[in-house]
């Protein structure tokens, strides 16, 4: 009913909206004012989480997207090596594990039968596996030795988005708190970085007040046969993310590139009016990479191709060669895909809207996959 849909006319408009309440309750009782993390609730002890000395995450679709963004700053805060990978390949490929190594399986649903049965495979090989998810008392948790809820409430679109949100921040506390327990020193970055942390609900409704000109763009792009995304760092799996809402919502040709891979390939594909979507990485910290990406949108411009960039707010670096600049707020590097996603959210979203499609329920898919 509409009042379901709190006014809205799809579920998934209602669910954007809800994303800075949606990452408020996800840190809500995890931080102190003095940046100690608790949770306990994760009913994995403090000792078996400094034994551990490998991570591999597991997981589909746009949790999948999640995960690949969690290794970035896993390895960075923990020095602890994480891989990630699709659960439905994970176990087929005879994968090195044992006790030390802890598995992270993200899903939504806690239902997902890929995931389940590679965290099924995990646990016979002995390894110790956290689920991030936001159903309470679902299969994955249930069969998990510990876990971390998401507190996004129910999500009825098929297409993740407040989850996604909110899994990314329950990614960045296991990472904290990896840290914390293993004792690792917590100079300023990582200060900075918890505090900042708590000021992504705020950060994320002015994303939200700022994107109406994304909805007029999508508009205009209804008729696009396909469109690139590039990012680098933590900018490509949020660009694989805007890739993947495309397909589902859009049923259009959407593909992602790391940024530094254009010249070993993708660069062939732009031509003229090719709309090509770039998340320019924070100018904090790793600013090489974001000065790498404004010559890679030049390169692009200068063979034909229509520019849509997601930038920090005052980087002016990159105005001179977008045709569409959407502009973020400036937060961490590593906490950039909380605000660089919500553009790409409304962007899918709308063009699929302004296509005729139903974007609660995309033709083919389904809100948790239960078979494998
Ligand atoms: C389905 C949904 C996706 C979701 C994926 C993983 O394919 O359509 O939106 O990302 O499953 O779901 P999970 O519940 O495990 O996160």
């Amino acid at each position: 009913s509409a009042a379901e849909k709190g006014g809205y006319e799809y579920f998934m408009l209602k669910e954007i909206v809800e994303q800075p309440r949606a990452v408020a309750d996800t840190l809500l009782g995890r931080v102190a004012v003095d940046g100690t993390l608790t949770l306990d609730e994760m009913r994995l002890a403090p000792h078996e989480l400094r034994e551990i000395s490998k991570i591999v995450i597991i997981a589909c679709g746009t949790s999948y997207h999640a995960g690949l963004i969690a290794k970035y700053a896993i390895e960075h805060w923990c020095r602890i090596p994480c891989e990630v990978e699709v659960a439905s390949e994970f176990r087929y490929r005879d994968p090195i594990l044992d006790r030390q190594t802890l598995v992270i399986a993200i899903s939504q649903s806690g239902e997902s039968m890929d995931t389940l049965m590679a965290l099924r495979y995990a646990r016979e090989q002995q390894s110790r596996v956290l689920a991030i998810c936001n159903v309470n008392g679902s299969t994955i948790p249930r069969e998990s030795d510990g876990v971390l809820y998401t507190h996004a409430g129910p999500e009825v679109g098929v297409a993740a988005t407040k989850t996604f949100l909110t899994q990314l921040v329950a990614c960045y506390l296991v990472g904290l708190y990896l840290a914390q327990v293993r004792g690792l020193k917590f100079g300023d970055e990582i200060n900075t970085i918890i505090g900042q942390l708590a000021r992504m609900p705020e950060q994320v409704d002015k994303v939200l007040q700022t994107v109406e000109p994304v909805r007029e763009l999508a508009r205009s792009l209804a008729d696009a046969k396909t469109v690139l995304f590039l990012g680098r760092h933590v900018g490509y799996p949020v660009a694989m993310e805007g890739a993947l809402k495309l397909k589902e919502l859009a049923y259009m040709h959407a593909e992602a590139f790391a940024a530094g891979e254009l010249k070993h390939g993708p660069i062939a594909l732009i031509e003229d009016g090719l709309p090509v979507v770039v998340v320019v990485p924070s100018r904090e910290g790793r600013s090489v990479l974001h000065d790498k990406i404004v010559s890679n949108i030049q390169e692009i411009r200068a063979r034909g191709a229509r520019t849509i960039v997601i930038a920090e707010e005052g980087d002016d670096s990159v105005r001179p060669y977008s045709d569409t600049l959407i502009e973020i707020p400036a937060v961490p590097t590593l906490l950039q895909p909380i605000v660089a996603t919500v553009p790409l959210q409304v962007f899918a979203c709308e063009l699929a809207l302004a296509k005729g499609n139903d974007v609660d329920q995309p033709r083919n898919l389904a809100k948790s996959v239960t078979v494998e």
